[in-house]
């Protein structure tokens, strides 16, 4: 008799090379490489039965697990129905997991301090509120993102915390134990002191539960390899840029402001912490400069030349020199896009706003890291 079908059963190897192409949906690595895959078997008919281990009961992104194993293994030939049974890791399993991911070190460090990192750590900063730092932030990640870059955010103004409805950002991190997974949108990792508070009260945190709130997530953040992580400061000159020198030495800093005068000595002021915490100052980005009229015109609502005083006074305060990346227009979209997660970088990538993130993003790209003071392959900003 002939045979039904003349493709032959698969093997488990086949079905495991399948399974090795699909990534848990947080970790981001194969699920066979973080030992997720339980058994995964194949009867005579070609009805293979998976068993994944998830790592945490209740794990937020089984649903997505589920249908990317399945459909991996259904493009297996032979193979002609999948069903996934869902297990839990045990805290053996766990535990192990957690130290892989770590690289083989059980205990918490921050990775991005060590001296071999190549992340590169920008702490976006600015002496007043309001002047866009959030926005310039998530719009660089996502644009650093969309240039193929790893890239993570941690949204350290604890009384902001606008970073992660900026991005888009619905879900919450996954702990597996005393690990964080952190939510990922536009590929963009996102944690903020936020996803911790309940109801979003408001937090009144004083410096040190304010140091150690930063250390854990720079330390308990699975973050895996990461080009560049971009750090939301909070406006001023606070207890956090402090800890942040302490607690990440290689972070360099970038500085927002308007154009007014008034908001620029103070950006200055925010900048200048850098010379206490000798951290680097990689430059200035000049939010709000103008209003594109409809005949082409700019109207300058917060007057003109924030930016470049700004750049100029660090540039002797420092001893080194520290450009102005870039004026950013003011623009409804930019506003628009912060209100509805999908930051103006993407949603109108050739705005005359998004054109100029986007352009610093690139040289924030190509900068390769402890180069500061040269240049960053952005033109310099005609007016
Ligand atoms: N270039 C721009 N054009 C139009 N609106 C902008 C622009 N930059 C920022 N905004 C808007 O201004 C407001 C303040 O911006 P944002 O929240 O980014 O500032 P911030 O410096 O992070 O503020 P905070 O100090 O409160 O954290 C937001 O509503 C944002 O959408
Ligand atoms: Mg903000």
């Amino acid at each position: 008799m002939e045979p039904m079908s003349l493709v032959a059963l698969p093997t488990q190897d086949a079905l495991l090379a399948a399974l090795a192409k699909v990534n848990d949906p947080e970790i981001r690595r194969p699920v066979t490489e973080l030992g997720m895959v339980k058994s995964v078997s194949v009867d005579d008919a070609g009805h293979v039965a998976l068993e994944l281990f998830l790592t945490v009961a209740g794990c937020p992104m089984k649903d997505t697990l589920r249908k990317d194993t399945s459909a991996a293994l259904l493009r297996v030939p032979g193979v002609v129905s999948v069903d996934v049974a869902l297990d839990v890791m045990s805290d053996e399993q766990r535990a192990a997991l957690r130290t892989q991911l770590r690289g083989g070190v059980a205990e918490r460090e921050i990775p991005f301090a060590k001296s071999g990192s190549l992340t590169r750590v920008y702490a976006v900063a600015s002496g007043k509120g309001g002047v866009g730092k959030s926005s310039v932030t998530v719009n660089l990640a996502a644009a650093l993102a969309a240039e193929g870059l790893k890239v993570g955010v941690v949204d350290a103004d604890v009384h902001g915390f606008s970073i992660p409805r900026m991005l888009g950002v619905t879900g919450l991190p996954t702990q597996v134990d005393d690990m964080i997974l952190p939510p990922i949108s536009h590929e963009v990792k996102v944690i903020s002191i936020g996803m911790f508070v309940p109801g979003n009260q408001p937090v009144v945190w004083r410096g040190p539960m304010l140091h150690r709130a930063l250390q854990q997530f720079l330390g308990d953040v699975f973050w895996g390899d990461l080009d560049i992580l971009l750090l939301d400061l909070p406006p001023g000159t606070g207890d956090i840029a402090i800890s942040i020198g302490q607690l990440l030495p290689t972070a360099e800093i970038l500085v927002v402001t308007t154009p007014q005068q008034a908001a620029a000595e103070v950006a200055e002021r925010a900048g200048s912490i850098a010379l206490q915490t000798h951290q680097r100052v990689v430059g200035v980005v000049e939010n709000m400069s103008w209003l594109e009229l409809p005949d082409g015109s700019r109207q300058e609502i917060f007057g003109s030349g924030g930016g470049k005083t700004v750049a100029d006074s660090l540039t002797r305060l420092i001893g080194a020199p520290v450009p102005l990346l870039g004026q950013v227009p003011l623009d409804a979209g930019l506003r628009e896009g912060g209100d509805s997660g999908t930051p103006i970088v993407l949603s109108d990538p050739d705005s005359p706003a998004a054109v100029v993130l986007r352009a610093v993003a690139k040289g924030l790209a190509q900068r390769s890291r402890g180069l500061s003071g040269r240049s960053l392959g952005v033109s310099p900003v005609k007016r």
